[in-house]
């Protein structure tokens, strides 16, 4: 792993190769990784002040791929002795805010971030496994991984990025979605390529089967409370008999859902520390959605390309 000394960071990043997100935004390669230049000041420190301790939760995914889904089933998971599902903060609170990013909120504004707060810890990041900090991978913390069918999560890109330019028409426009595929082939976008990032984690969690959970949105979609249950053991926190008899998976499976979250208050009109409108992280919530912007032509090309990539890792989507 490449370390940077953080004062001379600012020259560093000038000599890091540099590529166009297909919204115009500048990306920088590290680490083998396309970071977002408004936000790799914060992965490095991320990755190199970072110390985890053993009861930490680590929630790491591709952006887009189900991470605010993610973080409020394990907020809700972990923190189901403290509040039943009806006095949750996530009525009040986005996931968010409950489980912050490593990279592009706490030391994104902080070298140095409080975080100080009580075990178990619930932080997220989007770093590969590969290159999170080294106490991640040695201590005893624990680390869930979502990921999802690539096409979709590009066109969850698109579009959260999309709303956030000024300037760019709706709907995603035809030349826009051909700059965007043009990357994604290419594995240039945030956190990417895609293919090093997901299969860092699904290696991890074959080899450390304890340490890394991997889950698939596609799966959550099909069947939360089976991977409920598998997310609250892994946690070491499974419900018991009784929880399963007075129904506690589905109220939270409930409190968790699309439909819920999107509805909230807090998520309709609220607004991230990171600038962002909280409904911007609820969209559609769907399996399938790159079949309106990308032609059959296009997936065969991508999935030829990524199937390559994931060749003989036992991975497929
Ligand atoms: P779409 O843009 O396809 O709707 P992330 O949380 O990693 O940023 O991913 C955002 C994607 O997850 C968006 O996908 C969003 O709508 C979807 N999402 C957010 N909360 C969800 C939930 N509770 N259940 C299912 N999907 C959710």
């Amino acid at each position: 792993m490449e370390t940077v000394k953080e004062d001379n960071l600012q020259e560093f990043l000038l000599t890091l190769p540099s590529e166009k997100n297909w919204d115009g935004t500048p990306l920088l390669l590290f680490n083998e990784t396309w970071y977002p230049a408004s936000s790799i000041r914060g992965a490095v420190s991320f990755q190199q002040n970072f110390r985890a301790q053993d009861s930490d939760i680590i929630l790491a995914s591709m952006p887009k791929s189900g991470t605010t889904w993610l973080k409020a089933l394990t907020f809700s998971v972990v923190s189901r002795d403290r509040y039943s599902p009806k006095e949750s903060p996530l009525i009040t609170a986005p996931p968010h805010e409950l489980v912050p990013f490593l990279e592009v909120d706490l030391y994104l504004k902080s070298q140095n971030p409080n975080l100080d707060f009580p075990p178990p810890r619930i932080l997220s990041c989007h770093t590969h496994y590969t290159y999170l900090p080294e106490s991640i991978r040695d201590s005893n913390c624990k680390i869930v991984y979502v990921c999802r069918n690539p096409l979709d999560q590009a066109v969850s890109d698109f579009v959260f990025v999309r709303d956030r330019v000024s300037g760019i028409a709706n709907p995603l426009s035809s030349s826009l979605i051909d700059e965007g595929f043009e990357n994604i082939c290419r594995g240039v976008q945030s956190y990417g390529p895609f293919w090093n990032n997901v299969l860092s984690y699904w290696k991890a969690s074959l080899e450390r089967p304890d340490k890394v959970l991997f889950l698939k949105y596609e799966d959550l979609k099909e069947d939360i409370i089976l991977n409920l249950k598998r997310l609250a053991e892994f946690l070491g926190f499974p419900f018991t008999e009784e929880e399963e008899k007075e129904g506690v998976i589905e109220e939270i499976s409930r409190l968790c859902s699309f439909d819920n979250l999107k509805d909230l208050e807090v998520n309709r009109n609220g607004v991230h520390s990171s600038g962002f409108s909280n409904s911007a992280f609820f969209r559609k919530g769907e399996v399938g959605d790159w079949g309106n912007h990308f032609t059959p032509s296009m997936a065969e090309r991508f999935w030829k390309i990524v199937e390559g990539k994931l060749d003989g890792s036992g991975l497929t989507f």
